[in-house]
């Protein structure tokens, strides 16, 4: 299973990935995860990138690019993928389409988390993100049981830098200026398939797992 996850910020992308990397067996790769791993670490990349995250714009597609395409080459994407927040404009799903070409490995699908922006400021206001391993917790939706700790390791949480007001105002406009665009170009390619993201987690697992499974068999 060859798999992209695409939606608005704060539309469940990363909660999803869990769970559907885990039923299809195929690693998750987040490209906010992958700045926010290097940002934490201190790396050039990660002060790169936080440069642009800060404002809500996207990293420039060269440094993004690069990334993605050496992460494809790692022997755990034998069996598959699930990319999260990666392609996010047209440049990126048409260098992704001639690496996956070059490997002779095409996408399967694309899974359309669809969402209004009244769920995704509350869910994004309310998000509380664990510093040491990077799990999503809700303040209301998914409060961790000891309150600013994060259930699996303990970990401090934290409000992220770009989930304050005015980022992420400027997130859902690049969002619709820059990433929109990619649902038609995936629909073009026959690989588009659109879930409705609200409701419980597990019910959206469900009908997301029964979209893709029907796409596989
Ligand atoms: P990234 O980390 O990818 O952020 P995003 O796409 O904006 O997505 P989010 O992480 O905000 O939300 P999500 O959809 O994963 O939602 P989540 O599951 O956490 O990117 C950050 C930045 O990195 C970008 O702005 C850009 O600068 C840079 N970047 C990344 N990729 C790039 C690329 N390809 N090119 C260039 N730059 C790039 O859920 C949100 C909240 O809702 C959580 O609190 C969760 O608990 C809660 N929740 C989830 N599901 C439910 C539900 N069903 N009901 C109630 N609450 C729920």
């Amino acid at each position: 299973m060859r798999l992209i996850l695409v939606g608005p910020p704060g539309a469940g992308k990363g909660t999803q990935a869990v769970h559907l990397a885990s039923h299809f067996g195929i690693p998750h790769i987040s490209t906010g995860d992958i700045f926010r791993a290097n940002l934490k670490g201190g790396t050039e990349l990660g002060i790169l990138a936080q440069s642009y995250m800060d404002k809500g714009d996207l990293v420039p597609d060269s440094v993004t690019n690069e990334m993605v395409k050496d992460r494809l080459n790692n022997p755990d994407v034998a069996n598959g993928f699930l990319l999260d927040g990666f392609p996010r404009n047209v440049f990126q799903a048409e260098v992704l389409r001639a690496i996956l070409a070059e490997k002779q490995t095409p996408l399967d699908a694309v899974l359309e988390l669809a969402i209004d922006d009244k769920e995704i400021i509350s869910r994004i206001s309310g998000r509380r993100t664990c510093k040491n391993c990077g799990t999503s917790f809700h303040l209301v939706n998914s409060a961790p049981v000891i309150s600013d700790t994060c259930d699996n390791c303990q970990g401090e949480l934290y409000q992220r830098e770009d989930d304050k007001e005015e980022v992420v105002t400027r997130r859902l406009e690049v969002y619709a200026e820059q990433t929109k665009p990619i649902i038609a170009f995936y629909r073009s390619e026959g690989l588009l398939i659109s879930i409705t993201a609200t409701g419980e987690v597990s019910e959206i697992s469900q009908r997301a797992i029964a979209a893709l499974s029907a796409v596989i068999s």
